[in-house]
This record gives C-alpha cells, structure tokens and sequence, in this order.
C-alpha cells in the first residue's frame, strides 16, 4: 500500500455495489482501492477490524457490506441488526480512531412512504420493515461515533452482477409467458456504477467533503410494473406483464408505496449530474448476452 496514495477501503466488496468498485478501480490508478469481503474482514469482529486498521493507512472507508435480503429479515431480525446497525457502528468508530473517511452506504426504506413529493434528508424517518429499521439504526450508530461520516441513501439499485430486480425480471421473462409485477409502489432505479461513479467523484474532487446524509438515486421515478416494462422493450422480450397492486402480491416484509428521493443535496454540494434511470438502464443492458 502506497503512503502517497489515497487509500481507500472498500468492504463488502463481493456484493452488488463492491463489485462495481472493483470494475470500476482500474480507470483510477491515481486511487489505491483495497477490496475487502465477509471472508478477511468481517466487519462485526471488532479484532479484525483493529488489526485490519492498524496495519493500513486507510484514508477512506466505502462500506458496501450489508445485510439486505429485506424479506427474510422479518425472520432473521438479529442477524439483520447484527450486520446493519452494530458492525456499522464498530466500523464507524474505527474509522473515528484512525480519521478515517467514512462514506456508508443507507436505504430510502427508511421512510414510511406516506409522503407524495421526494424525500428530503430532513424528512423524519418511519420504517415500515425490519431492514428499513436495521439500516437506520445503522445511520444512527455511525453518527454517534464518527463525525468523517458521509451517509448516502439511495434505492432500488441494480447491476449487471448481482441480486437485483433487473436480473430477477430477465430471468422470469425468459422463463414464463406471462408475469405479473407491483404496480402501486413508486421509486427511482438506481445503476450501481452511477452511485460507484458518483462517491469516486466525491472522493476525488471534495477530499474534505461536508460531513452528513445525502439521497442519491437516479432521475425520474416508476413503479415496479413501469420498470419491469421498460426491462422487457430493451432486452426485446415478449412475456406479457399484467399490473397488479402490492395487496395481491404478498410478502413478509411490507415496503414503502413511495419513496422517491430527493436528490438536490448532493447535486449541488459536490455538482454531480444524474443520470436518468432510463439511459442508465440503457447502459447496463447494452450488449448484455440474454
Ligand atoms: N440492493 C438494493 O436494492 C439497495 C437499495 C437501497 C440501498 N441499498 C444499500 O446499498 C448497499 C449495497 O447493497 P448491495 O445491493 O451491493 O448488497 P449486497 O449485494 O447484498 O452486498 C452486501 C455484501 O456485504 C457482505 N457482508 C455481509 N455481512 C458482512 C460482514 N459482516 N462483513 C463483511 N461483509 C459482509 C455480503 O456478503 P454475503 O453475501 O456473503 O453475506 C455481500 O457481499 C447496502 O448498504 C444496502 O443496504 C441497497
């Protein structure tokens, strides 16, 4: 690790975001990344932690690990806050000891999803499930100890590796004639390499940025339905998609019906453009192999 570099730590690097660091990392020589996963740096093991810290001159933290499997937290509640709320607060104070950056990475379900204009992050927080609860309790436990703490919420992120709704849909379409999707809960898409581009920016651009929350998602807004539809006319796909309401497609964790965000805070604090979630769903999907 180079002295005269910035370093910059990114955990969770296996998951959806991580990964796109590390696509992302070769285009930027001039900054050091270290990828780290679950397998040689859990982030809830405070000793590895220390001895992780103590043996790097880490100047940025990118926390891209999480728990978010949203559904099956309704059952695992421990496991979520285990991993969301208290590894994030020993990742935050470590980084507190060794004035380390901290960009964390939050959710918009965080809010109740009640309001019907985007989100500020001044809004008051209500989360209607237990990953929404574990993330805020998350937000909370880093700023009580790190005050290098940039949180980012965004929302319903995609890329072309990973868990995602993008991934989910192709696969369904490819599969079944006919699909049905969720058309009443309104949000922005979110491609990974945009939130990824957008922290890099910050890092590279504000290395001192003004500490606090900021919404980043991509522009524009859909529902479920909107998004799936918009997946099948890239990919060229002929399933038929029927629109249904939340109501009829139960699951264990209950979900915002809103929760665009609003995303002017850090448009005009580090002057980052956003890309609409249309082009930016364009670009994933080019070239992709179906
Ligand atoms: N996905 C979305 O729609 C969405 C929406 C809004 C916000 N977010 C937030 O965006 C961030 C990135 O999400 P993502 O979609 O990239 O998640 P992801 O694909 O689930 O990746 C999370 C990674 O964290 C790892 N991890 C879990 N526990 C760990 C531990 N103790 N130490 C180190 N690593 C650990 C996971 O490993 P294992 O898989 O082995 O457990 C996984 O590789 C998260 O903070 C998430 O809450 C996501």
């Amino acid at each position: 690790m180079e002295a005269h570099q910035t370093n910059i730590l990114v955990t969770g690097a296996s998951g959806q975001l991580g990964n796109v660091f590390q696509y992302l990392a070769p285009n930027h020589p001039e900054l050091n990344f270290l990828f780290t996963d679950k397998s040689n740096l859990d982030i809830n093991n405070a000793e590895e932690l220390n001895a992780f810290f103590t043996q790097h001159p880490i100047h940025y933290c990118i926390n891209c690990a999480a728990y978010t499997a949203v559904d099956r937290a309704e059952r695992e509640q421990e496991q979520a806050f285990a991993i969301n709320d208290n590894a994030v607060g020993l990742l935050a104070k470590i980084c507190h000891q060794h004035e380390v950056w901290l960009f964390h990475i939050s959710t918009d379900y965080v809010f109740d999803g009640t309001k019907s204009s985007g989100y500020l992050e001044t809004d008051p927080t209500g989360p209607v499930n237990v990953y929404g609860a574990s993330k805020l309790a998350g937000e909370r436990a880093a700023q009580a100890v790190n005050d290098k703490l940039i949180i980012i919420r965004t929302s319903w992120l995609y890329a072309k590796a990973g868990h995602n709704f993008v991934n989910s849909m192709i696969r369904l379409m490819k599969e079944k004639p006919a699909i049905n999707v969720v058309n009443d809960q309104i949000g922005s898409p979110t491609y990974a390499n945009d939130l990824a581009t957008a922290i890099i920016h910050i890092i590279l651009n504000y290395p001192d940025p003004t500490p606090g929350i900021y919404h980043y998602s991509n522009s524009g807004s859909c529902s479920w339905y909107e998004f799936a539809a918009e997946i099948k006319s890239i990919c060229g796909l002929t399933a038929t998609i029927t629109p249904i309401p939340a109501a009829s497609y139960p699951t264990p964790a209950k979900r915002p019906a809103f929760s665009i965000l609003n995303t002017e805070k850090i448009q005009h604090s580090f002057h980052t453009a956003i890309p609409h979630w249309k082009d930016s769903l364009a670009s994933c999907l080019d070239n992709r192999e179906l």
